[in-house]
């Protein structure tokens, strides 16, 4: 079989080392004319653009704006796209009002397959082309979510949501169905294409000892899989956990002492953090993600961004929306609340580090760093191109950018999903802004 090769050529990035271990300036590739080739759905060269590196019979497709690795989102739920700006909560009444209402409704699979249809299409549109996704507890909208995303053969990671205890009767399983049903979702979708499975008990509070062991177990059985939860978002939760696990000498330890602890762990949130918990996550290789229109939005605090990234013993971190918690899809809306977070603290994130963590860094903190997050030889062709002009006011800004840090910066803080003129899965252009006739919604 021959290989089906293109070439796009235009503006590109790629953040292709860490910014919180080096000069920002010298992480950023920047080709203000580049070709990138990509082969079978794979990048096979990037560089600045050169004629003779041109196929025949390959002809570069032009874009116009910023060719850049599609964003990673670290933490989401898709099925609390119906609960997106549910009013004047905190994280536990939050639950209970709108959010385990909201997620019954997926014990319906034709319901779970619109909202999974919207969902994907909602990314993409976003320019988010790989996920860290929690489902509901109910088997089929997980099938429902992989199922979409086959369609689309986008890199997903996903999984059923666990809960035995402390949430509504029609939303609990147990802790020997949770392992059963999460063990033949693994045998259906774990490294099928490009999905990946992800072990999902919800939190410490909505599982008992014996369910996270079970996870646990998950977790040891079968190589590459990956597992979720929330920690430290909010400080009744926090108590809760306490008088839950008094054995436990803290949060983290909790999910420690189930095995739940490793190189393939994301913990959503972790804004309350000690100094032995970033020192766990940095020994075992945990990752954090970083939500802030989710932790500004239900009040839970400010996540301590430069504590994580510590050179002194680094935590890998990634950038999630946390939608329903979260209030947009669009990963350049998270930077720009980021931005503002870390201002709070009297600190500066740059561009360069932003775009790291919604690109490179996402990828590093799921261990996939060798094959998602940049444009580079060898990497999976999942690119947007990003128009600095989206709008008038846009155009009007960007017009005044000097260097394409300030473009990026700009980017960040004004951008949206009106920023993203097009998208690419393994190398396949799936949205077009200008062709909306092209992506039709569910
Ligand atoms: N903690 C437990 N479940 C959730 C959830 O769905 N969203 C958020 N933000 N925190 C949680
Ligand atoms: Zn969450």
């Amino acid at each position: 079989m021959t290989a089906t090769t293109k070439a796009l050529r235009g503006a590109a990035i790629s953040i292709d080392a860490d910014p919180f271990l080096r000069e920002p300036r010298d992480c950023l590739t920047h080709h203000e004319d580049a070709l990138t080739v990509i082969s079978d759905g794979i990048v096979t060269a990037f560089g600045p653009y050169d004629p003779a590196a041109v196929r025949p019979g390959v002809e570069p497709e032009r874009y116009e704006g910023l060719l850049c690795p599609g964003f990673i989102d670290a933490h989401v739920h898709y099925p609390q796209m119906q609960v997106i700006g549910a009013y004047g909560t905190e994280l536990l009444e939050w639950l209970t009002t709108y959010t385990f209402p909201a997620e019954q409704s997926f014990a319906d699979d034709a319901h779970a397959a619109r909202v999974a249809g919207l969902f994907l299409r909602e990314l993409l549109r976003a320019g988010t082309t790989t996920a860290v996704v929690y489902c509901t507890v109910h088997p089929g909208s997980v099938d429902a979510f992989f199922a979409e995303s086959a369609r689309f053969n986008t890199r997903m990671i996903a999984g059923k949501v666990l809960m035995d205890r402390n949430a509504p009767p029609a939303l609990l399983d147990t802790a020997e169905r949770g392992y059963t049903e999460s063990r033949a979702l693994i045998e259906r979708w774990h490294g099928v294409g490009r999905q990946l499975y992800c072990v999902t008990p919800r939190f410490a509070p909505t599982s008992t000892e014996a369910q996270l062991d079970a996870a646990g177990a998950l977790v040891r059985e079968t190589p590459g899989v990956f597992t979720q939860t929330h920690l430290c978002e909010n400080r009744a939760e926090i108590e809760w956990v306490r008088e839950l696990f008094p054995a436990r000498e803290s949060y983290l330890d909790v999910y420690a002492h189930a095995g739940l602890v490793g190189p393939r762990s994301m913990f959503g949130h972790a804004i309350h953090m000690h100094e032995g918990d970033f020192q766990t996550c940095h020994d075992t290789g945990a990752a954090l993600a970083f939500c802030p229109t989710s932790n500004l939005f239900l009040g839970s605090g400010l996540f301590r961004l430069y504590d994580a990234m510590d050179p002194k013993r680094p935590v890998r971190v990634g950038l999630g929306t946390d939608v329903g918690g979260g209030t947009s899809l669009s990963q350049l809306r998270s930077l720009d609340e980021a931005y503002k977070v870390v201002a709070l603290s009297g600190a500066k994130l740059d561009a360069v580090r932003g775009f790291w963590l919604a690109t490179a860094g996402g990828a590093e903190a799921l261990r996939l760093g060798d094959r998602l997050g940049r444009i580079a030889p060898g990497y999976e062709a999942d690119l947007v191109v990003l128009d600095p002009k989206a709008t008038p006011f846009m155009a009007f800004r960007t017009g005044y950018c000097q260097s394409i840090e300030e473009l990026l910066f700009a980017l960040m803080i004004m951008g949206d999903d009106r920023a993203i003129r097009r998208t690419y899965v393994a190398g396949e252009r799936v949205y077009d802004r200008d062709r909306p006739e092209q992506f039709r919604y569910p």
